[in-house]
C-alpha cells in the first residue's frame, strides 16, 4: 500500500491535486488548512542567503593526523592517528545563491571538524592572503565587488575605484587574476587557513601557525574562455564535479601542512606576521605535514546540511587560538551573528552543527529550542547543586599575548618591510611561470578594460606599475581607449546624500 501523506503533524489528507470548494467551481474554503499549511509552508522554504559565499557545495569527510605536531599544539584532532569527521563547503564569494561556479573569484574553502573536545572550524579560502587588513573595512569592500543600486549591475569602476584606493588588495588581486582566480574545480585547488593563528601546547608553549591544505588532485585552472561558456552551459559545475566525483567513489583528498613561527619572533620579524595581506616566505617558516582529509560523502540533504551549515572562525577547541589579526578579530564577531540573523540563535543544535563532543552550556530556550536538560538540572552558574561548572585551567587554551598601549585608531607600524606591493611583485616575477604572467596580464588587460572612469583607469594601470613596472606598462599598452567615458558610477551626478531627502 502505498504510504498515505499527511500534514505536518501526521494526520492523513485526502488530496494534493484539489483544494476544497463549496461546489466544484466554488470558492475555496478556509476549512482546508491543509492548503493552508502547504502554501504557507512554502512561502518560508528560503533562509536568506549568506551575505557572501552564497553559492557553494560541499562534503562530509574524515581527517587523520597523520604525523607527530604534538610539540606545537596540544589539540585532539591534530594527534598522530587521531581521526575526526568533518564537513567542507566551498563557494564562490561575490555572486548570490544562483550565481555560476564559474565566475573569476576567490574560492571559499570552510572546514568544520566534529572533535571529541567540540566543533574546530577553520573558514579559510584557496589563496593565503586576503584584501584587506582590517575588518572594518569589509562591509566596504563586499558593497563594492557587488552590484550598483541602481541598475543592480556589477561593475568594474567600482571594483577598481575600491580596490586602487586600498593598495593592500594588490596581493590578493595579483592572485585573483592570476589562475586561482578560476580553478578548474574545487578539488583542483589547494585551501588556506590564511589567518595567522595560535596553537598551544602541553605545556602551555605558544606558537603562531598558519594552515597550508594541499591538493592531492592536483591545482589545475580553467581558462577565461571556457570559464565563460560554462557560465551559460553549466552554472552548477563545481558543485556538480565535486558531487559526481564522490557518487563515482573518486574522494578526493587534501594533505595538510602547516608553517609554525616561535612566539619570540613575531616581535622582530621583518614584516608584521599578523597581516593577512603577506605570506610568510617558506625559506624562512617551512612546510610542516599534519594530517590528510578526504571528502568521502555528499550530503543527503543540500538544504538541511549544507545550506544550514554554520561555520564560525569563532570556533576554536583547546589547543587553537586566534592572533593579534585585526581581520580574525573582526571575523570572530561576524559569522555566529550572521548564523543567529540567517538560521536563529539554535542553529548549534542543527544536526549539521551540532557538535559530537557533549555540550554543557547554561544557554536555555530561544527561537527553535528543543534540546533540553534534566528538570533538575539547575539553569544558572554558580549554583550548589552540581551543575556544570567552568574550568579555570581552560585559560591557558585561550588566545594569549602580550598587549599594551592606548586604544588607537592607526595601521601597524612596527616592522621594516609592511609595503602593501611587495609581495605581489614577487609572486608576478618569482612564483608566477611565463604562461602564469601571460594570462594573469590578459585577465587584467580584460578587466581594467571594462571600467569607464579615466581617473579609476589611471589609478589601476599605476597600481599594476607599482606591482611591477614592466606588467603595468603591458597592461597599459593593451587597453583600448573607453568608447563611452563616464564620470559617475551611474546616473546623474550626485547632488547631495540621498539619505538627506
Ligand atoms: C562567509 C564575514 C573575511 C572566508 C562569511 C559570512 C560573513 C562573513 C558574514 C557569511 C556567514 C554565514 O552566513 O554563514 C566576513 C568578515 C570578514 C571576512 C566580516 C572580514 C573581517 C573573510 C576571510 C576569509 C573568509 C579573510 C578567508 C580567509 C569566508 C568563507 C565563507 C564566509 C569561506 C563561507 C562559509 C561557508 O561556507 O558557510 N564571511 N568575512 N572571510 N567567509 Fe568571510
Amino acid at each position: 500500500m502505498t504510504t498515505p501523506t499527511t500534514n505536518a503533524v501526521g494526520a492523513p489528507i485526502a488530496s494534493d491535486a484539489h483544494s476544497q470548494t463549496v461546489g466544484p467551481d466554488g470558492a475555496i474554503a478556509l476549512t482546508d488548512h491543509y492548503l493552508v499549511e502547504k502554501l504557507a509552508h512554502f512561502n518560508r522554504e528560503r533562509v536568506p542567503e549568506r551575505v557572501v559565499h552564497a553559492k557553494g557545495g560541499g562534503a562530509f569527510g574524515t581527517f587523520v593526523a597523520t604525523h607527530d605536531v604534538s610539540q606545537y599544539t596540544r589539540a585532539a584532532l591534530f594527534q598522530q592517528g587521531v581521526e575526526t569527521d568533518m564537513l567542507a563547503r566551498f563557494s564562490t564569494v561575490a555572486g548570490e545563491q544562483g550565481s555560476p561556479d564559474t565566475w573569476r573569484d576567490p574560492r571559499g574553502f570552510a572546514l568544520k571538524f566534529y572533535t571529541s573536545e567540540g566543533n574546530y572550524d577553520l573558514v579559510g579560502n584557496n589563496t593565503p592572503v586576503f584584501f584587506i587588513r582590517d575588518g572594518i573595512k569589509f562591509p566596504d569592500f563586499i558593497h563594492s565587488q557587488k552590484r550598483l543600486p541602481g541598475s543592480n549591475l556589477r561593475d568594474n569602476d567600482m571594483q577598481w575605484d575600491f580596490w586602487t584606493n586600498s593598495p593592500e588588495s594588490a596581493h590578493q588581486v595579483t592572485w585573483l587574476m592570476g589562475d586561482r582566480g578560476l580553478p578548474k574545480s574545487w578539488r583542483f585547488m589547494d585551501g588556506f587557513g590564511s589567518h595567522t593563528y595560535q596553537w598551544i601546547n602541553a605545556e602551555g608553549e605558544r606558537f603562531w601557525v598558519k594552515y597550508h591544505f594541499k591538493s592531492n588532485q592536483g591545482n589545475d585552472y580553467l581558462p577565461q574562455a571556457e570559464a565563460d561558456q560554462l557560465a551559460g552551459s553549466d552554472a552548477d559545475h563545481h558543485i556538480r564535479d565535486l558531487y559526481e566525483a564522490i557518487e563515482r567513489e573518486e574522494h578526493p583528498s587534501w594533505s595538510l601542512h602547516v608553517q609554525v613561527m616561535p612566539y619570540e619572533d613575531a616581535k622582530t620579524y621583518r614584516f608584521n606576521p599578523f597581516d593577512l595581506t603577506k605570506v610568510w616566505p617558506h625559506a624562512d617558516y617551512p612546510l610542516i605535514p599534519v594530517g590528510t582529509m578526504t571528502l568521502n560523502r555528499n550530503p543527503e540533504n543540500y538544504f538541511a546540511e549544507i545550506e544550514q551549515a554554520a561555520f564560525s572562525p569563532a570556533n576554536f577547541v583547546p589547543g587553537i587560538a586566534a592572533s593579534p589579526d585585526k581581520m580574525l578579530q573582526a571575523r570572530i564577531f561576524s559569522y555566529a551573528d550572521a548564523h543567529r540573523y540567517r538560521i536563529g540563535v539554535n542553529h548549534t543544535e542543527l544536526p549539521v552543527n551540532r557538535a559530537q563532543a557533549e555540550v554543557n552550556s547554561y544557554h536555555k530556550d530561544g527561537s527553535m529550542r528543543y534540546g533540553f536538560r534534566p528538570a533538575s538540572a539547575p539553569v544558572y552558574a554558580p549554583n550548589s547543586f552540581g551543575g556544570p561548572a567552568a574550568d579555570a585551567a581552560a585559560a591557558g587554551d585561550e588566545a594569549g599575548w602580550q598587549n599594551d598601549g592606548e586604544l588607537v585608531r592607526v595601521a601597524h607600524t612596527l616592522h621594516p618591510e609592511d609595503d602593501d606591493f611587495g609581495q605581489p611583485g614577487t609572486l608576478y616575477r618569482e612564483v608566477f611561470t611565463d604562461a602564469e604572467r601571460e594570462r594573469m596580464i590578459a585577465n587584467v588587460t580584460g578587466h581594467v578594460g571594462a571600467t569607464r572612469i579615466p581617473e579609476i583607469r589611471a589609478r589601476a594601470i599605476q597600481y599594476w606599475k607599482n606591482v611591477d613596472a614592466e606588467l603595468g606598462a603591458r597592461v597599459e599598452a593593451g587597453l583600448a581607449p573607453i568608447d563611452e567615458p563616464r564620470t559617475v558610477l551611474a546616473g546623474e551626478p550626485v547632488p547631495e546624500p540621498v539619505g538627506a531627502k
